[in-house]
C-alpha cells in the first residue's frame, strides 16, 4: 500500500490531531498560520489553538500578486510561476513557524491550506449563464507537502462549487461547529478584505444557519489608502478620523443592486474596487472629494453596509467580530453607532482570537476532510472539502 495512504489512514483513526491552518485572503497582507489541536470531529469537535502568527508579505510579493490579482487580463506566465512559487513559499513559512515554535514536524498530522485568492467569479459577476460559479486560489499544495514533509489538504472551495455552492463563504462550517450556543442567537462577523457573516440560531437548528458575504470589508479602504497615501492600510484609522464623511458619495456607494440581492451571496474586489468608487463619485458629482474625506467615507460605507445587513437579518443577535477589520476603530465605532442596541464583541470572547479565526476555520475543515462526515448546514452543500497532497 502507498505509505502516504497508510499514514492518512492512521491520522484518521487518531483520537486527536495536530493541524496547521493557512489563510491568506484578499487583503494580501500576509499568511496567517494557526497550529491547532482537534479532538473528534463534526459537532463534537473540541479545538485548542496552540500557536498563531501572521507572516507579512514583502512589498515585492504584494507587487507580484497584485499583477495577477482580481484582474480580467493577466500575464499567464506570471500566474503559472506564482502558483508554484507561492506553494513553495507557504511551505517554507510553515517550516519556519514550526521551527520557531519548537514543534517537531513529525507530530503534525496535516496542513490545511486555503491558498492565495486570485479571482472570485460567481455567476452574478461574470454574467454568463452557460458558465458555472467559479473561483481561483493559487499556491500549489504539492509544493507545500514536499517542502514540509506534511500531508497537505487544499483548494477547499472547489468542492463547494462543484456541489452547487458559490465556493464561499466557507466560514459557516467552522462557525457552526465551534461557536453555536443553545439559547443565544449569534452572528459571527468577519471583516477581511470582504466582510461576511454567519447567523447561528439559538435553537442550534443547522437548517436555519445562514452564511453570506456582506460586501466590502477592508478592501476599498486599503485600495484608496494605497492610491492616495501610498500605505497598505489606514493603521488605527489615523487618516479616516481626520476626514469628514461625504454623504452624497456615501449614498451613491450604497446604491448598488448587489445590496438588494437575497442571501446567501458572495463577492470580491472584482466588484468592490476603485472603479466602483470612481463610478459612485461620477454619479454623485463628488470627484473632487479630498482624499482624507474619501477615506472617512469609504470607512463609513464599509460599516454602513455591514450594519444594514446585520440589522435587516437579525437585529437581536449578539455579534462577534473577527478579521483585520476588527482592528479598524473607525469601522467598529461606526458600527456601534449604527447598531446601538446590539452587543458587539470580538470573537476572543468565545475563545477564538479574532486574527486567527479564519486560519483556525481552515484547520478545522482539514480535520473534517480527514475524519468527518458531510454536514448539511443551511442552503450549503453537505460535502467534505479539500484535496489531498502527499509529501512523498
Ligand atoms: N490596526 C489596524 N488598523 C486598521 N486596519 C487594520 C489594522 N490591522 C489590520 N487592519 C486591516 O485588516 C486587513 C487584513 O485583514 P485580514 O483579516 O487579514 O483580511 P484577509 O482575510 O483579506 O487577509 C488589513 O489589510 C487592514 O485593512
Ligand atoms: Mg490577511
Amino acid at each position: 500500500m502507498n505509505s502516504n495512504l497508510q499514514n492518512l489512514f492512521k491520522a484518521a483513526q487518531k483520537k486527536e490531531r495536530l493541524g496547521v491552518g493557512l489563510m491568506s485572503g484578499t487583503s494580501l497582507d500576509g499568511l496567517d498560520i494557526a497550529l491547532c489541536r482537534f479532538k473528534g470531529n463534526g459537532l463534537s469537535t473540541v479545538f485548542e489553538l496552540l500557536e498563531f502568527k501572521t507572516v507579512d508579505y514583502t512589498d515585492d510579493l504584494k507587487h507580484d500578486i497584485r499583477q495577477i490579482f482580481s484582474r480580467k487580463m493577466v500575464d499567464l506566465e506570471k500566474l503559472c510561476i506564482l502558483n508554484d512559487y507561492i506553494g513553495d513559499f507557504h511551505g517554507n513559512l510553515v517550516n519556519g513557524a514550526l521551527k520557531g515554535w519548537a514543534v517537531d514536524k513529525k507530530t503534525v498530522d496535516y496542513i490545511a491550506s486555503h491558498g492565495q485568492t486570485i479571482y472570485h467569479a460567481p455567476k452574478r459577476l461574470h454574467g454568463q449563464p452557460q458558465y458555472p460559479n467559479a473561483t481561483l486560489q493559487i499556491g500549489d499544495a504539492d509544493h507545500i507537502a514536499v517542502r514540509t514533509g506534511v500531508l497537505t489538504i487544499s483548494d477547499f472551495r472547489q468542492k463547494h462549487l462543484a456541489a452547487g455552492g458559490e465556493g464561499a463563504p466557507l466560514a459557516l462550517y467552522g462557525d457552526y461547529i465551534l461557536a453555536s450556543k443553545a439559547g443565544e442567537d449569534r452572528i459571527l462577523l468577519n471583516i477581511g478584505g470582504i466582510s461576511n457573516f454567519t447567523y447561528l440560531p439559538a435553537d442550534g437548528d443547522g437548517q436555519k444557519v445562514v452564511c453570506s458575504d456582506i460586501g466590502p470589508g477592508n478592501t476599498l479602504i486599503d485600495a484608496a489608502c494605497k492610491k492616495y497615501f501610498d500605505k497598505d492600510y489606514d493603521k488605527n484609522s489615523a487618516i479616516a478620523f481626520t476626514g469628514n464623511i461625504d454623504h452624497s458619495l456615501l449614498k451613491a456607494l450604497l446604491a448598488h443592486p448587489f445590496f438588494e440581492e437575497s442571501l446567501p451571496k458572495t463577492t470580491g474586489p472584482e466588484l468592490f474596487n476603485l472603479e466602483y468608487v470612481e463610478r459612485a463619485q461620477q454619479l454623485s458629482e463628488t470627484k473632487g472629494v479630498a482624499p482624507k474625506d474619501l477615506m472617512a467615507t469609504l470607512s463609513a460605507f464599509t460599516a454602513t453596509v455591514i450594519a444594514n445587513t446585520l440589522y435587516a437579518y437579525n437585529a437581536g443577535a449578539k455579534v462577534f467580530v473577527s478579521g483585520g477589520g476588527a482592528r479598524n476603530p473607525f469601522i467598529m465605532q461606526h458600527l456601534r453607532k449604527l447598531l446601538p442596541d446590539v452587543l458587539i464583541a470580538k470573537t476572543d470572547a468565545l475563545g477564538i482570537p479574532a486574527d486567527a479565526k479564519e486560519a483556525i476555520l481552515f484547520a478545522l475543515l482539514g480535520n473534517e476532510a480527514i475524519c468527518g462526515e458531510p454536514i448539511r448546514i443551511g442552503k450549503n452543500p453537505a460535502t467534505l472539502m479539500g484535496k489531498f497532497s502527499f509529501p512523498i
